[in-house]
């Protein structure tokens, strides 16, 4: 990417995350900010139990907003990113938010009178602002899509027209375009590709190599479902897909002909 482009990305995206406290919500008409308070406050609170909470890996109780109360007008057709103080970045159809029955998304909002508890290994709990499902399975919600910590919830244009440069060309195989939309919902939220995407966890999957130009192809396969078989470190944010839940064998092998397509495919730079 051109530095002055990157100087004005930085620019725009900046005063929108690092903003300490507080949620700001942006479905297209302006920004709103809420305070933990403002949003206890509200008639539509509620208290939710999670029975397989993805952040802390157990049975939960949350007071918590049903998260389309707060993005009104969100139409199906949109595209809503969530954006985590860590850089993690989620980025989410809005069908998947506009549900009725079945899965439903919850804004789960941390009491400072009564906090949650620290994240396993961690110093800070998943507060002050996390998105959590009840019924995740019956619209198959992954990990990818309770993102904690959060900062922002914005509703943008879909990520294929923000970022060219991740799309593969109209006659890539049907293996390689399921690669994508795969590589969107799980590796795009901590990973960019070929310079693009707006997550800054981990670092880019094709530049300057791809990991199928230096990995075997078994220890990267074996890395996505365990990275501590791998690499073994403590600090490690990359938790994998160990389960067929998380990530389908045919998810899976998607996803590394999507790579393997990309190496080929690599950003001038
Ligand atoms: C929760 C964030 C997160 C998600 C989701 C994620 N990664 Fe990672 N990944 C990381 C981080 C952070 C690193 C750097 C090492 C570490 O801290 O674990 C990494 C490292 C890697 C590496 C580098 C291995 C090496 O040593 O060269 C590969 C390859 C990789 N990830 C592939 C993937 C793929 C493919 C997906 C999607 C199926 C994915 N990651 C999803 C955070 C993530």
């Amino acid at each position: 990417m051109k530095p002055l482009l990157a100087a004005c990305l930085l620019w725009l995206c900046l005063p929108f995350v690092a903003h300490a406290g507080g949620l700001r919500i942006d479905a297209g008409h302006g920004t709103q900010r809420w305070s933990g308070t403002q949003l206890l406050a509200r008639a539509d609170v509620r208290e939710v139990s999670i029975p397989a909470d993805v952040a802390y890996g157990r049975a939960m109780h949350y007071r918590a907003v049903p998260l389309r109360a707060l993005l009104p007008g969100l139409a199906a057709g949109e595209h809503l990113q969530f954006v985590a103080r860590d850089g993690f970045v989620a980025e989410m159809p809005a069908e998947a938010l506009l549900n009725r029955q079945g899965a439903q998304a919850w804004l789960a909002v941390e009491d400072p009178a009564r906090p949650w508890p620290a994240l396993v290994g961690k110093a800070a709990s998943a507060g002050p602002f996390y998105l959590v499902w009840t019924n995740p399975q019956a619209a198959r919600i992954g990990p990818e899509q309770w993102p904690y910590q959060l900062a922002a919830i914005r509703v943008l244009a879909g990520a294929d027209a923000r970022f060219p440069a991740i799309v593969p060309q109209a006659g890539a195989v049907a293996d390689v375009r399921h690669g994508f939309e795969v590589f969107k919902r799980t590796c795009f939220a901590c990973h960019t590709m070929n310079g693009e995407g707006d997550a800054r966890l981990g670092p880019d999957l094709n530049l300057p190599y791809n990991p199928t130009e230096y990995l075997r192809a078994d220890l990267l396969r074996g890395f996505i479902r365990n990275p501590q078989s791998l690499h073994r470190w403590p600090e490690a944010k990359m938790h994998g897909f160990p389960t067929q839940d998380s990530l389908s064998d045919a998810d899976l092998d998607a996803v590394l002909a999507y790579l393997r397509y990309m190496a080929k495919h690599k950003a001038a730079h």
